[in-house]
């Protein structure tokens, strides 16, 4: 495995059905020949993640996505103008072009527009799309840097691209166009008050379940940090534990009594987006440390402080894996 910042060293790579990781201004994504079955069972495989779990087709821009869906609905283009590329991904109903292997046979399919340069550049010099999930094992954290990348997936794949740390560092939000009512299936890099500001209308939103959801992926325990972690009752959970073992994750306050070395402190001047490109990185960031307890703050219920506080509720869960 090497990791470096040539583009066309990746696309070589996936030209010849092996995978890469990507940059995108989420997460890194573990990229795949969207259209290549023998690509989409070694993402199952590297990731290990249930072949029950759809992947999302990755594409430069709207006009790529025409061979892959029935339709592009008025609500597509109007989203797509106003937030891509960018952290957004759309479900439609796909055609018969996309494999059942990506959408694990459903119906659907998932198509999201990357705005990171290294993603659109890729994207645009080959004449596939990228299958892409986020570039860890399944059911843990998501990688924001390279490092995270080499960490969880370095013996497996051949090359990783490095852009640099992901802007957004959340994974993209999922938007359902393919029901009657526009749906939510997971909160993300845009803020859900946006989108329906720029629709008009309110939307639904999908509770996150233990079984059966909607979207397999969107399981409750998901982003399993290697510590123990508990969400929100902060003041209450501090007196309880034992201070020096313990790391924290705060919006922008500090943590009474807590080593500052063991403190993760998201935004001090308390910017949402800040705190949620720090997120994941904070979250792996304890395991060198004599830490046995994790405590997260809850953060405030708007912008992207709903799917700060989706991804550490799901934090919070233990992965029950077999
Ligand atoms: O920001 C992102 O979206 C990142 C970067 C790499 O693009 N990708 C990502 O992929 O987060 P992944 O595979 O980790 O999460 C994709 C989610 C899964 O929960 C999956 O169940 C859902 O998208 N999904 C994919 N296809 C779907 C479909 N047809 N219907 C409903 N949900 C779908
Ligand atoms: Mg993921």
């Amino acid at each position: 495995m090497s990791i470096g910042t040539n583009i066309a060293t990746a696309a070589s790579w996936l030209h010849r059905g092996k995978l890469v990781a990507m940059p995108t201004e989420t997460v890194y994504g573990l990229a795949g020949n969207a259209l290549q079955e023998d690509s989409l069972s070694e993402i199952f495989r590297v990731k290990e993640r249930p072949s029950f779990d759809p992947l999302i087709l990755h594409l430069a821009k709207a006009e790529d996505a025409e061979p892959y869906v029935m339709q592009l609905p008025p609500a597509f283009t109007t989203l797509y103008n106003a937030f891509c590329p960018g952290p957004l991904t759309f479900v439609l109903p796909k055609s018969a072009l996309v494999p059942e292997l990506l959408t694990a046979g459903h119906p659907t399919v998932a198509l999201r527009f990357p705005r990171h340069p290294v993603a659109q550049e890729l994207l645009r010099s080959l004449p596939f799309p990228l299958a892409a999930p986020s570039a860890n094992k399944f059911g843990r954290v998501s990688p924001t840097t390279a490092a995270h990348v080499a960490e969880q997936l370095g013996g497996a794949i051949p090359y990783i691209l490095d852009g640099g740390s992901c802007e957004v560092g959340l994974e993209s939000t999922i938007i359902d166009l393919s029901t009657p009512r526009v749906t939510i299936l997971r909160l993300g890099g845009i803020a859900l008050e946006h989108i329906e500001a720029t629709l008009g209308e309110r939307v639904a939103r999908v509770a996150h379940s233990s079984s059966n959801p909607k979207a397999p992926g969107m399981l409750t325990a998901h982003y399993s940090p290697s510590i123990p972690l508990l969400f929100g009752k902060f003041e209450e959970n501090l007196k309880r534990v034992d201070r020096q073992r313990t790391g924290t994750i705060t919006f922008c306050r500090k943590a009474a009594g807590v080593p500052l070395s063991q403190q993760r402190i998201l935004s001090p001047k308390g910017d949402l987006g800040e705190a949620a490109a720090r997120l994941f990185a904070a979250l792996r960031s304890f395991s060198n440390q004599n830490i046995e307890v994790i405590l997260a703050c809850e953060f405030p219920e708007e912008g992207l402080g709903r799917a700060i506080n989706d991804r550490l509720r799901r934090a919070a869960q233990p992965l029950n894996r077999a």
